[in-house]
């Protein structure tokens, strides 16, 4: 960082100094970090922004500043300016980076007093998450709650240069708008204007960024805050940001590739070297080799289909899968990779159980190719070298086979991987494309699209809406899905028929989004684009397990902000203003 402008505060950052320096006089201004006292000397740690800096104050030489020292409390604002010296050999801190250096103090002036802070500062003891967002400013002043919000702001940064270097245009869209169908609740706003109507918070600016798209930008994105009424999780928040990107005359291809070069840009701005191009698998690879649509495959293990390892067994688990159109799958545990002992195997069992699977059936696999595993009298020996086969697998390997409908058998195996998988290491990006259009909602009984409805569809749009393809991609990361995107509908005919497929009637449609087929009208060219969940990019870079990490004022999971007390009752005449009548509170159970 550059040396600050000189003031009556400061003349160098405290975190910067080092031994070229010393000889000189310096000032530097920031929080007590720690205070010692040695008999006679005084040693205080000075944090700013920067790091830390000791500065030492000594009675005989500045009698006044070591008393001044004397009263100084941990967090206390303070400048101080003296010699910058060198430490003696023996007390030289390896581990700070000022460490061979000392301000040997001349002068100090407090200017703030603190009340001793709820947790401490100066180490990583383990505080309640409620405790650090109630205090969320003194949180922020810890080491490594600031270095995740300084490396959001290197790969923010990373973002900004390497768009505006490709032509992509900054431009904002409202906030206070229509609520667009990304799948979650709306946040509303009541309107005073026109008492009994709403703006929705807006989802994402997906409609809006493909009307910048009509409108002949050819290339926008926007750094953009999104809102979300969901269940929250650790990798989800109710506001949260996206880099949301947009591009005309364009197909997979080209948004895929220049999202590879702004990944790898923006990842090395977090120490992350990424090899181009990233992999890509599709949506049926990877939900049948990972039970997923967002793989990791760090942890190896892939999961095969032993359909046909099994297909004339006599075993009545895996026959009546087979003949009630189910199927039998199986994840491999490499002999070594972890320990799995029958107990363990019985927690799985019953893991599985929990996540819907009727059973589980484990098998070791012994020297001679034989199984050990309770079902092993039911099978032939030709099906277990078959499964073996289909596995990949050798002796010692550890197998894990689920039989039922295929998307429970998927999901299960998939879990189930990822609970044994040790710790990975590293990272692992891909691609997943060729996703269905739409996926069954057994619950609305419709079909839900499995992006948005604007995601351009391919295939037969005269079959059942099940059979249609999309061109949408996802980007995962480490099995979190860190962005998503298609090329969209640019024709009106075309949305309209996605429109009926949803079972959206046409006036409904019109409701809602006449504006967009309107739009579509008047010369829509082809485009696409993405949008990446900045929050969730910057957890995964910083090695941190939520995304409340990278996020400076985050929201509890039950969405409150304990800082300031959101959400919160508001005055019965605002209410009155907006035409809003609140609620009747709740009953409260009976005793
Ligand atoms: P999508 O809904 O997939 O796509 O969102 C894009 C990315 O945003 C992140 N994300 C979230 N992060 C934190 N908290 C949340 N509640 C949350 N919800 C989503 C995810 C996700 O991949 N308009 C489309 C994009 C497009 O088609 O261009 C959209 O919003 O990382
Ligand atoms: P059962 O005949 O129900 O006692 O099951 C025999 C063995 O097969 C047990 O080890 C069960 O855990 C297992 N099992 C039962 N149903 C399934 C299934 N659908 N998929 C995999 N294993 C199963």
């Amino acid at each position: 960082m550059r040396a600050p402008r000189g003031n009556r505060f400061r003349d160098r950052w405290a975190g910067t100094l080092r031994a070229d320096r010393t000889g000189e006089r310096v000032r530097v201004a920031g929080w007590v970090h720690r205070r010692r006292d040695h008999g006679g000397l005084i040693f205080v740690d000075l944090r700013d922004r920067t790091g830390l800096l000791q500065l030492v104050f000594r009675p005989e030489e500045a009698p006044e500043a070591h008393a001044a020292a004397a009263a100084l409390r941990p967090e206390d604002v303070v400048t101080a300016a003296g010699e910058l010296v060198r430490r003696d050999e023996g007390v030289v801190n390896p581990g700070l980076p000022t460490g061979e250096v000392e301000l040997n103090v001349g002068e100090v002036e407090q200017l703030a007093d603190a009340d001793t802070p709820p947790f401490p500062i100066d180490d990583d003891s383990p505080v309640g998450e409620e405790t650090r967002l109630r205090y969320r400013y003194l949180d922020l002043r810890r080491e490594r709650v600031a270095r995740a919000l300084e490396l959001r702001h290197r790969v923010v940064q990373a973002m900004h240069r390497f768009l505006d270097e490709r032509g992509f245009l900054e431009l904002e869209t409202p906030m206070l708008t229509r609520s667009t169908p990304e799948g979650a609740r709306d946040f509303l706003v009541p309107s005073r204007m026109q008492p009994g109507d709403w703006y929705a918070l807006p989802q994402s600016p997906q409609l809006f960024k493909q009307l910048f798209m009509v409108a002949g930008f050819e290339r926008y994105y926007q750094i953009v805050r999104c809102f979300r009424d969901e269940a929250l999780r650790a990798d989800r928040q109710p506001e949260f940001t996206q880099l949301d990107m947009e591009l005309s005359f364009v197909d997979e291809e080209d948004v895929i590739e220049v999202c590879d070069e702004l990944l790898r840009e923006v990842l090395a701005a977090g120490g992350v070297e990424l090899e181009l191009p990233l992999d890509r698998l599709t949506y049926d690879e990877a939900m049948l080799r990972y039970g997923t649509d967002r793989p990791d495959r760090r942890p190896g293990m892939e999961i095969a289909d032993l359909g046909e390892a099994f297909a004339g067994s006599d075993f009545r688990v895996f026959a009546d899968a087979l003949g009630g159109g189910g199927v039998v799958r199986g994840l491999r545990v490499p002999a070594g990779a972890v320990e799995l002992p029958r107990r363990r195997l019985d927690e799985l069992t019953e893991q599985a159980r929990g996540l819907g699977a009727k059973g589980l059936v484990w098998a070791v696999v012994e020297e001679s190719g034989a199984w050990r595993s309770p079902v092993a009298k039911f099978l032939s020996e030709g099906e277990m070298a078959d499964a073996v086969k289909a596995l990949d697998g050798a002796p010692g390997d550890t197998l894990l086979i689920v039989a039922d409908e295929e998307a429970v058998a998927a999901r299960v195996l998939g879990e189930l991987r990822l609970a044994i998988a040790p710790p990975p290491q590293g990272h692992d990006l891909l691609w997943v494309v060729d996703f269905p259009m739409f996926e069954w909602s057994e619950d609305e009984r419709r079909w839900d699209p499995l992006h948005h409805p604007f995601t351009a569809p391919v295939g037969d749009l005269d079959a059942t809406p099940g059979a249609w393809r999309s061109r949408a991609y996802d980007i995962v990361m480490d099995g979190l899905e860190i962005g998503g995107g298609s090329i969209r509908i640019n024709r009106p005919d075309i949305q309209r028929k996605v429109f009926d497929a949803l079972g959206l009637a046409p006036e409904e449609a019109q409701a809602r989004f006449g504006f967009l087929l309107e739009a579509l009208r008047y010369g829509a060219p082809p485009h696409g684009g993405i949008a990446f969940g900045l929050d969730r990019m910057c957890a995964l870079l910083a090695g941190r397990n939520s995304i409340r990490e990278v996020i400076a004022f985050p929201k509890t999971a039950s969405g409150a902000d304990p800082l300031t007390g959101a959400p919160a009752p508001v005055d019965a005449r605002q209410l009155r203003e907006l035409g809003v009548r609140p609620a009747p509170p709740p009953t409260a159970p009976r005793e």
